[in-house]
Formats: C-alpha cells, structure tokens, sequence
C-alpha cells in the first residue's frame, strides 16, 4: 500500500501527540458542494454509490475543494440492509424508503447473512480505486450504521424523529428483534473486514439513533452489538465509534476499546472527557448549523470549541452531517479555523 503523506488522523488515532489537530466533517461529501450537484442531475442515488468512478470521485471533492485532513468513502449505511434482502430506495427530497419493512417472524425470512463479496464488492472496488486517486494525500475512513441505527429503517421502513415502531417491534418481540440485530452484526463486520482488506485506514461506525435509546436499552440493544464489532476490528484498524446522543454512554463505549469516541455539541468536551476517561480520542462536536453563522463567528466559535478540547486526543469534526445548504466557503472556513488554531498556538 502506498504511504500516506498526511497522517495526522492516524497518529492522533494512535494516540500521538501531533503537530496539529486534524479535522474532517460528517457527510462532507455530498449535497453541499456544487460539482456532487451536478453528477446527481445525470446519476440515481444508488447508481452513484455502484459505480466505484463516481464514488472515487465525489469522496474526493471534499479533499481537494474544502482540504479536509480525511476523505470518508461516498456510499450509504443502508446498502447494508439491501444487501441483506430488503429493498432500500432513496426518494429525493423525502430520504430512504424501505417498501417492504421487517415487522413479524415471517418478515425475517425474507433476509439472510450475504456473501459480501458477492453484494458489497462493489464497495471494495470503490475503497480500491478510492485509494489509488488519492494515492496517499490523506487517509480514507471506511464506514457503516450501527445494527440498532441500520434495524430502525428495516423495521420503521423510513427515516422518523422517534423511531416508535422499531422500537416497539424491540420491546414486544425482543428474541427476533436479538436475531434481526445479530444477523445485521454478522453481516456488518464481514463487511468492514471487506473495507479493510480494500485498504480502509480507519472505520467510523455511526449510531446515529442510538440517543433515542435510555441507557439500559442502549447497552442492550446497540452496545451490545457495536461492542462485536470492535472486537471484531480493533487489532486491524483504528475504530471511532459515533452514537449520537448517547453521552450518557461515553465510559462503557472507550471500554470497548475503539480508538475514538464521536460526540455531538449537545454536551461539553470537558464533560465528555470526564466520562470518557483520558485514554480515548474525543471527535466533535461543532452544531452543524453553526456552519449558517457569518465567517467571523464561525472563526472564533471553533477557537472555543479547540480550547475546549486540549491539543491532543482531539479530531475536529462536526457533531452530526453537514447540512446541505452550508455554503461552501463556510466549510472552508471552519476547516481553516481548525488548521490556523494550531499555529497560534
Ligand atoms: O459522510 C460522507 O460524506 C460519506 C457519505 C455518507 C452518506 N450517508 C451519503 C448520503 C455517509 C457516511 C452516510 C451515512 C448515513 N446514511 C447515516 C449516518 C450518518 C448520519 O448523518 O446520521 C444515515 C442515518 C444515513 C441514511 C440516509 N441516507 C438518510 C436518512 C438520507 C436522507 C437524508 C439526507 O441526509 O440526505 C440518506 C441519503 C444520503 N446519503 C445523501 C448522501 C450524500 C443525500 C441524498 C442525495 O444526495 O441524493
């Protein structure tokens, strides 16, 4: 594999004490920049995570338009549950809808464990073709939902603020619920051992739900099984874990052993650092919709969210996605805030 010139990701990962912090956003690539626009007015949703040219292309726009220190693959958590039998379709304007969603026993049938070789190789090439284009500029984060996020679309068939049907479906049928949550680890972690094989330098698991969950279910229907799949990865590759919401949980997930822990701006990274213990990474945690402020606010907003954080054990990130009507030269900024923080210093 070639050599990575800017490594800083996987040192602080590491835990390195690095020169600077390194910074990248949750779902920086996409709907934000104009060049993925205008690929989505020719390309379906799907076809852009099929076909490996135009996955390469977008995960790379990021990296050299806004100069992230990370590229994170262009695809979607939910190619996971499609792999697994069920039919996933990405409505514009509205997000995922799954026709089909998985509410009784006999719904269970309808999904199996793939090949994934045979489903998500597609993926593979992506990370490998990925790879060679960035030939060794930044490091690639290879990525997939948590089962608890990946079984609220299969069970609730679409996005939702509450997710009131998988949950119900997880309290009235616990034991297929286990099943269903077990054969989505299974087939995850085939999958990112497939990403890493491809040449993946890092994994982010997203929980993206996992905050919709009090701190019992939490540990019992998504720790749990994210605790798998660390074990599962952690002596190949560094593994950041981000369950939105879920601060509560910040002790029992660095004792899993992942090598970061992402958190959103809704806690203090001082808090969080108490919680998490001083072993971990910390990721986070700026209000995505900061990025909405005037340049000058969103400068000094990242100078205290840096302080807040110490000069090591940080990656500078976002507290969940970018939102699609950031301008450009805001993301920009916030980048830049982040590089020029250090050299003040
Ligand atoms: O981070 C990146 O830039 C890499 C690409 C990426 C996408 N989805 C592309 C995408 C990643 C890491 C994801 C993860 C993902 N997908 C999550 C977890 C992260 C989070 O934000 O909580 C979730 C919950 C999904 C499921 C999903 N995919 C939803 C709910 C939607 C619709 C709402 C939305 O965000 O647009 C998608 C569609 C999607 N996935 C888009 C992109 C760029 C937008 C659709 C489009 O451009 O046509």
């Amino acid at each position: 594999m070639n050599e990575i010139k800017n490594d800083l990701l996987l040192r602080v990962l590491r835990g390195e004490q690095t020169e600077r912090t390194p910074v990248w956003m949750m779902r920086q690539a996409g709907r934000y920049l104009p060049d993925y626009m205008k690929l989505k007015e020719k390309y379906s949703f799907f076809e852009r995570c099929q076909k490996p040219e135009l996955s390469a292309e977008i995960t790379i726009q990021p990296v050299d338009q806004v100069g992230v220190d990370a590229a994170i693959l262009f695809s979607d958590i939910l190619v996971v549950p499609q792999a697994m039998g069920l039919e996933v379709q990405m409505l514009e304007g509205k997000g995922p809808l799954l026709p089909e969603p998985i509410k009784t026993a006999k719904d269970l049938n309808r999904i199996y464990v793939p090949d994934v070789n045979e489903k998500l190789g597609y993926v593979f090439d992506a990370i490998k073709l990925t790879k060679q284009e960035l030939n060794g500029r930044v490091p690639l984060i290879g990525f997939a939902g948590a089962p608890w996020t990946i079984l609220c679309y299969m069970v609730q068939g679409k996005g939702s603020k509450t997710f009131d049907e998988a949950k119900a479906f997880c309290y009235m049928q616990p034991e297929l619920a286990h099943q269903l949550l077990q054969m989505i680890t299974d087939t995850t972690i085939a999958y990112l051992k497939g990403q890493v094989k491809a040449g993946a330098d890092v994994i982010q698991i997203f929980d993206s739900w996992g905050g919709l969950l009090g701190p019992d279910d939490f540990e019992n229907i998504s720790l749990k099984y994210i605790r798998q799949m660390v074990s599962a990865l952690k002596e190949d590759v560094p593994v950041i874990i981000f369950a939105k919401g879920a601060w509560h949980s910040l002790q029992s997930m660095a004792a899993t052993g992942a090598h970061g822990l992402g958190i959103d701006w809704c806690i203090q990274p001082e808090i969080a650092r108490q919680f998490a213990g001083y072993k971990v990474v910390l990721q986070g945690n700026f209000d995505p919709a900061k990025l909405l402020s005037p340049i000058p606010v969103i400068e000094s907003e990242v100078k205290k969210m840096m302080n807040a954080f110490g000069s090591s054990k940080h990656i500078a990130n976002l507290g969940h996605g970018i939102l699609p009507n950031v301008p450009v030269d805001h993301a920009r900024a916030f980048v830049n805030a982040v590089k020029e923080f250090q050299i003040q210093k």
